[in-house]
């Protein structure tokens, strides 16, 4: 059975976008693959105002983020983290080798640059985080944490997951101006998942030419020569960026501000029916994410409650992290709408009614 997905993703796909990947195979060195990366690159560069390099990469959006930390820094990162991705990313680093000074902010609560004064220290290669934490429903401000880095050592890197908040926030990628910033394909961009999506700055690039163990997939070098000719270094998905050329379209025809207007208006209808049905939300107010609502269960026995909403047709998330057992989540993003979200809110009304 098809359910509707408001989950933190694979996110719902739309009918016409699905339909878009079924057009015959073609090899990935031809001359209309070339015009298909090359578009896509042009269309993703528009949407998000910038004229950074754009690797695509098969894969999960973690094989980029992995290869950011690859190539990146040969010994030392800071790691920033306020949740479960963030915990992650530092892992990663840890699992390529680095020193990773981590810095733990309290779950709930942003990441902001009083967390890291003085800790860019002489060593510090490159500086990570998570834009969007998804386990938390904390937005944290990149911009200012990007400054800060910058203050402290203008050559250290910015490394900046933003896997649930690119193309549903407007990241202010000019003034941030990350080294590397990198998401996928199933979460805002509302399409299959498969693809690894990065914008990488030229400082990022020239890093990596002093860097030495960057891999063959990841390698930051290969793939900017590939990038230069708007080919892909190994097997892209093609049908998949079908999809994705399509998408960029839809989204380009909405218009990136109404598109994030969309995202921030399902979050305040979310937020209010937590504040009305729950115990609220679980993130500090003013730095609530605007794709994933962490909601505070309360007494909510949340089994029997998302099983009785999966068969009205609806799927949410549970928990996720430290926070799994007290905290369910609901993700809006990529074409979910305002009507959408309320008629699944009405769902949820109509069950906690049932279960008093
Ligand atoms: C914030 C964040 N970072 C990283 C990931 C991992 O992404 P992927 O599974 O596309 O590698 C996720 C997945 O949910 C995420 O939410």
């Amino acid at each position: 059975m098809s359910r509707k997905l408001f989950t933190v993703g694979p996110v719902n796909v739309e009918q016409d976008v699905l339909r878009s990947m079924a057009k015959p195979m073609i090899t990935h060195r031809c001359k209309e693959y070339k015009q298909l990366h090359g578009g896509i690159v042009e269309k993703i560069r528009k949407a998000l105002d910038t004229d950074m390099e754009v690797f695509l990469v098969s894969g999960s959006a973690t094989v980029l983020l992995e290869g950011a930390i690859r190539n990146g820094a040969t010994r030392r990162t800071l790691g920033i983290t306020n949740g479960s991705f963030g915990n992650r990313l530092i892992e990663c680093a840890r699992l390529n080798d680095k020193e990773v000074e981590a810095i733990n902010v309290p779950w709930g609560r942003p990441m902001q640059p009083k967390h890291i004064e003085g800790r860019v220290g002489r060593g510090v290669e490159a500086v990570h985080w998570v834009s969007n934490e998804s386990s938390t429903g904390v937005l944290s401000d990149s911009v200012a944490l990007a400054e800060e880095v910058r203050r402290q050592k203008p050559d250290a890197l910015t490394i900046v997951d933003a896997v649930t908040s690119a193309f549903a926030v407007d990241l202010e990628i000019g003034r941030m101006d990350p080294d590397a910033l990198v998401f996928g394909t199933q979460k805002a961009l509302a399409l299959p998942p498969g693809l690894a999506i990065a914008l990488v700055s030229d400082r990022m690039v020239a890093k990596a030419s002093k860097v030495p163990a960057r891999g063959f997939y990841t390698d930051f070098l290969k793939l900017k020569k590939n990038a230069d000719e708007d080919y892909a270094l190994t097997t892209p998905p093609v049908s998949l960026m079908y999809a994705l050329d399509f998408q960029l379209d839809r989204i380009l025809a909405e218009g990136m501000p109404a598109r994030y207007r969309r995202h921030d208006e399902m979050a305040k209808a979310v937020e209010k029916w937590a504040d009305r049905r729950m115990s609220g939300l679980f993130p500090e107010k003013g730095f609530r994410s605007k794709t994933i609502g962490v909601i505070n269960r309360g007494k909510l026995d949340f089994e029997p409650f998302h099983t009785a909403l999966k068969a009205k047709g609806y799927e949410i998330s549970g928990g996720y992290g430290d926070v799994k057992e007290t905290t369910f989540r609901i993700g809006h993003m990529g074409d979910a709408t305002v009507r959408g979200v309320k008629d699944l809110l009405d769902a949820m009304d109509g069950i906690l009614e049932g279960m008093k």
